[in-house]
């Protein structure tokens, strides 16, 4: 998978320059900016962490001894603050992007001249108020040629436009007023970036597979790339945080590109670029490191267009206010056709105004409709807003198994459609919550559940309201080797990090599982005794013998403790995960060991051979071994029994060996059992006599019978030979 991240994507010169004015100047909280320096949550808040306070103009308190200075914004001031802040001995940083300070310039000068300045912009936007002042509150800000219908002109006039205005809205002006002027001074202040930013996002979505745009979901100029970027390829993905993008997104896709809105600062950049080269990873196609790729593409965009040259933005800031105005009038022209244009902040804020919401504004609300792909929401005040399937969870939900018609639901306001619908999110409305909830279970060290949502590098994505992560390392006390068993699953866990500003949690089920473990081990100490029999799982296997978990602690059953029969392996009678009844034999509770026997359940040998075997018996043996004053000869399975060196022969015998082998078969007689001292005493002369005997009862008892016909012969092959 390819990632290409579009130029321009992410801060524009004058923002990163603030940030970067401010973050220099950050010295233990000394630093105060005059309203935010950026329009997005997360960086704000990491601002907020270095110490740099945000306060309004209004409430700004008199320098102390904690802090004495001040930073402007891009935005820039009036006249009238900075001689404020002088006469209180601020120190001023000055980080008002010289874009805007060059609008301010212009019109100062224009008004030094007695000439009419028309502003084109938003008048509640601090940018234009800051301008306007410095004209001493004498120029005219218009939103549109309807507000300048009924306003009374005179012979000069200058015009202006907020520097995040539509270029077409300009022209539109600029051609009313060239009607109704004679003399109209023309500057065409609005800039570039946006343009740029909105050009090469388009340009390279309609290039790639997926498009995925990240900045903050209130930030006007991130929702216009989004529109662009959709316009372009239905697989357009806007993103706040790198959490929230789906792996779904991207399975099977070759190219990924990537933007950012103007107020998204580069380590989210980076982060989600990171998320996606670890998607990339996993799908192992085609990976290529982000900056080669922006290379090469940047390549190929240079191929198809002639860029022009920039002139260096300190120059243009320094531009002789004195130089002839230019006619922008052709310029615009050539630009007709671009009917989508920037939307600012202020745009949202006052389309959701007159509603009476504000964007980021939380409220209750009430189900009314429930589709496939969206949820309408009665949100008071004859209002209506839709909730898209995206915005319902942090995971991928059916709306219609989510949410009902009737049901009472929590709702953010997010932003107002093209088409005029309010856009809800339940997810962000849950966020606060969900984060605190993160946080208690955190410091409470308490157990929550989540399900797991899918497999990624090096663990598991879960949704806790936000998406957590859970290494591989802490899903189970074991290591885990197939991860995928567990998706669609309700595990148990605890957070082990939470990230607040990044909306990030990092969990485990391995904690909760082992204090489970270790708490059911200690019961299990206090209770078990000697010579209970326990049911246990085989766990592990060793050469000396295996390790049995009776329910919360593992035994060991050495070797000889597993049958009475002599074994040479324990695979001989285990194997791993078998069930198995046990004796305890042995607690230590201070070394905390437990020996186990197996074999002393089973019944013994002597015990089958003493309900099977009595004295007089002639049994089937197999000589063992030989010793010098007899063989120990075996007569059942795991018994022998000491056929005496006397007892081996009718006749005198003078060595063991002489008679007898080491596994040689032979018939015995038992003499006698003693069950006390489990011994046996055998006889091979024993059964050589009897037979004997037998074979001489037989002859006499045919040679009273003189008819029979048996002769002597027929009684030795009846004997073995033997008489
Ligand atoms: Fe940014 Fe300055 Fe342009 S703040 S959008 S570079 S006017």
């Amino acid at each position: 998978m390819r990632i290409i991240i579009a130029d321009h994507a992410g801060f524009c010169f004058g923002v990163k320059r603030a940030i970067d004015m401010a973050e220099n100047n950050a010295c233990g909280g000394r630093l105060i900016t005059l309203g935010p320096l950026i329009h997005n949550r997360q960086e704000t808040n990491r601002l907020g962490a270095l110490g740099i306070r945000t306060c309004d103009g209004a409430k700004l308190p008199k320098p102390n001894g904690d802090e004495d200075t001040v930073i402007i914004r891009s935005h820039g001031v009036g006249p009238q603050v900075i001689k404020r802040l002088n006469e209180e001995n601020w120190r001023i940083i000055d980080a008002t992007c010289p874009y805007v300070a060059r609008v301010q310039s212009l019109a100062q000068k224009a008004f030094q001249e007695d000439r009419q300045v028309i502003i084109l912009g938003n008048k509640e936007h601090p940018e234009v108020k800051a301008i306007k002042e410095w004209t001493d509150n004498t120029a005219i800000v218009v939103a549109s040629v309807k507000d300048l219908q009924d306003t009374k002109l005179t012979d000069r006039v200058t015009v202006l436009a907020q520097t995040t205005e539509k270029e077409k809205r300009f022209e539109e002006i600029v051609a009313f007023l060239r009607e109704k002027v004679p003399k109209v001074e023309v500057f065409n202040t609005i800039c570039k970036a946006t343009k740029e930013r909105q050009e090469a996002a388009a340009k390279l979505a309609g290039q790639v597979d997926v498009m995925i745009i990240v900045g903050g979901r209130h930030s006007s100029n991130t929702n216009k790339l989004w529109e662009i970027c959709r316009e372009k390829n239905p697989n357009s993905f806007l993103v706040e945080i790198p959490e929230e993008m789906d792996q779904v997104w991207f399975k099977d896709k070759y190219t990924v590109g990537m933007t950012a809105g103007a107020s998204t600062p580069a380590w989210i950049i980076k982060e989600v670029v990171e998320r996606m080269q670890d998607y990339a990873d996993l799908q192992k196609e085609n990976t290529v490191q982000t900056e080669e790729v922006n290379e090469e593409v940047r390549e190929e965009l240079r191929e198809e267009e002639i860029v022009e040259e920039e002139e260096s933005i300190t120059e243009e800031a320094n531009e002789q206010v004195g130089e002839e105005a230019v006619d922008e009038t052709q310029k615009l022209q050539a630009e007709e056709d671009r009917e989508e244009e920037r939307q600012d902040i202020s745009d949202i804020e006052e389309q959701l105004d007159f509603r009476n919401f504000q964007a980021g504004e939380i409220v209750n609300g009430t189900v009314v409709k429930v589709s496939s792909d969206e949820v309408l929401v009665d949100i008071g005040g004859k209002s209506e807003g839709i909730i898209p399937a995206g915005e319902l969870s942090y995971r991928r939900v059916d709306p219609q198994e989510f949410v009902s018609v009737g049901q009472e639901i929590s709702v953010e306001i997010v932003k107002e459609s093209k088409e005029g619908n309010i856009i809800l999110s339940h997810k962000l409305a849950m966020l606060g919550e969900t984060l605190n909830m993160l946080e208690k279970a955190f410091e409470n060290k308490e157990i929550i559940e989540a399900s797991v949502i899918e497999v990624v590098k090096g663990g598991l994505l879960v949704d806790v309201g936000i998406r957590g992560f859970m290494p591989a390392s802490q899903v189970d006390r074991k290591y885990v080797e197939d991860l995928s068993q567990f998706v669609g699953q309700k595990l148990r866990m605890k957070v082990l990090e939470l990230d607040r500003e990044k909306k990030k949690a990092v969990l485990s089920q391995k904690v909760v599982l082992e204090e489970e473990y270790q708490q059911k081990a200690e019961e299990i100490w206090d209770e078990i005794k000697e010579g209970e029999t326990r049911k246990g799982i085989v766990r592990r296997l060793a050469g000396f013998g295996a390790f049995v978990d009776i329910g919360g602690i593992d035994g060991l059953l050495h070797i000889s403790e597993m049958s009475w029969q002599r074994i040479e392996t324990p695979s001989e009678v285990l194997n791993e995960g078998d069930e198995v009844e046990v004796l305890i034999i042995k607690v230590d509770r201070e070394k905390k060991k437990l020996s186990l026997s197996l074999k002393e359940l089973l019944k013994s040998p002597w015990d089958n051979a003493l309900e099977k075997l009595s004295s007089g018996m002639v049994v089937p043996g197999k000589v063992k071994r030989l010793a010098s004053f007899g063989a120990f000869i075996e007569v059942e399975p795991g018994v022998e029994g000491l056929a005496h060196i006397s007892q081996l022969s009718v006749n005198r015998v003078n060595k063991v060996e002489d008679v007898l082998q080491a596994g040689q078969e032979v018939d015995v007689k038992i003499l006698d059992i003693d069950p006390v001292k489990k011994r046996i005493s055998l006889s091979l002369k024993d059964v050589a006599t009897d037979k004997e005997n037998a074979a001489m009862k037989s002859y006499l008892d045919h040679q009273e019978d003189k008819d029979s016909g048996v002769t002597i012969g027929d009684i030795l092959r009846e004997n073995n030979g033997e008489l």
